[in-house]
């Protein structure tokens, strides 16, 4: 049985690098499984199954990959798309007393919410499994298991690479994006040499990079893109996230600040990875979209096989 049964998926800290190794193992035997036309056999894993999906800030991939993958598994789905406005939240109900409820509608719960601490919050209350799927400015850790097996899958045929020795350049919004900041955390698990590529003002927060650094990363900081670009394995690229911001002013200040284009890629490390965790607003030029090195709609396909893989391992399928 996988030691992630019943477990809280907070922090991507709270796994251990074998923990996280078994979910990105398990998400490459599941996109095998599917390959080979066994979709029928994965549906038998988690019939009987709920999981209830509660989203309280907008999403595309998350939701409906984490719905796809308990689709696939043979699972049931229930949804609250709008929990801002359409759940009682607006009636003024506490995360604690959602939390109380959801155990008994659900088997395992899946929240995104603006509140840094939201997911821990939600975990407190329910006795069912928490999957944090963004809380605020705080951590993304699904998004950061999809995207190591990216980095794994990305120029390695069929197998999974090994992450030793990357240089990994993470470049935007450093500060507010959630997913740089569960994805560099990760990869601590890892012998990795980070380069930052950010305007002083979003820059990785310093709490995160005294992290990195007491984990024995390398961590440097810059504000030029074209040469970090230049011995890097893996760029990946971020949106400036406007909803963090107090004013449009003060978002456009740093709109466009960075932007990937296909001639930028040209001049990078040969067989550079662009990864993005999208939605792409302009950070990388659609012209970049056709060449090899584009990861970015690969990275979303495999959600699905790693919310899989997650999904059996919390629930007791696998
Ligand atoms: C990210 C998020 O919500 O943090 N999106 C996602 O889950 N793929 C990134 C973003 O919104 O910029």
């Amino acid at each position: 049985m996988s030691s992630l049964r019943n477990r809280d998926i907070i922090s991507i800290g709270d796994l251990s690098k074998d923990e996280i190794q078994a979910v990105l193992d398990q998400a490459a035997n599941f996109e095998q499984r599917l390959a080979r036309g066994e979709s029928h056999l994965v549906a038998q894993l988690l019939q009987d199954h709920i999981l209830a999906t509660v989203f309280y800030e907008p999403s595309t991939r998350t939701r409906l990959s984490f719905e796809s993958a308990m689709n696939r598994l043979g699972g049931r789905v229930i949804s609250v798309a709008e929990a801002k406005t359409s759940s009682s939240a607006a009636k003024g109900e506490t995360i604690y007393d959602s939390g109380r409820m959801l155990e008994s509608y659900a088997d395992v719960i899946v929240q995104r919410h603006p509140a840094t601490g939201s997911a821990r919050a939600l975990a407190d209350a329910a006795s069912v499994p928490v999957i944090n799927a963004g809380d605020g400015t705080g951590e993304h850790p699904t998004q950061a298991l999809l995207d190591l097996y990216t980095i794994q899958r990305e120029g390695a045929g069929n197998g999974l690479r090994a992450l030793d020795g990357l240089h990994v350049v993470m470049v935007g919004d450093l500060k507010n994006g959630r997913t740089v900041h569960s994805l560099s955390k990760a990869l601590t698990n890892w012998k990795v040499n980070f380069t930052f590529v950010a305007p002083p003002q979003l820059a990785m927060p310093d709490e995160v990079v005294a992290y990195l650094r007491q984990r024995g990363a390398t961590v440097q900081q810059a504000t030029e893109l074209a040469p970090a670009l230049s011995s890097a394995d893996i760029a990946y690229i971020t949106r400036i996230q406007q909803e963090r911001f107090s004013s449009v002013e003060e978002y456009m200040k740093y709109k466009g600040v960075y932007v990937i284009t296909a001639a930028a890629v040209a001049q990078a490390k040969p067989g550079i990875a662009i990864m993005h965790p999208l939605p792409r607003v302009d950070e990388i030029d659609t012209d970049v979209d056709k060449l090899p090195n584009a990861a970015y709609f690969r990275q979303a396909r495999n959600g699905v096989f790693v919310r899989m893989a997650l999904l059996t391992m919390v629930l007791g399928g696998d």
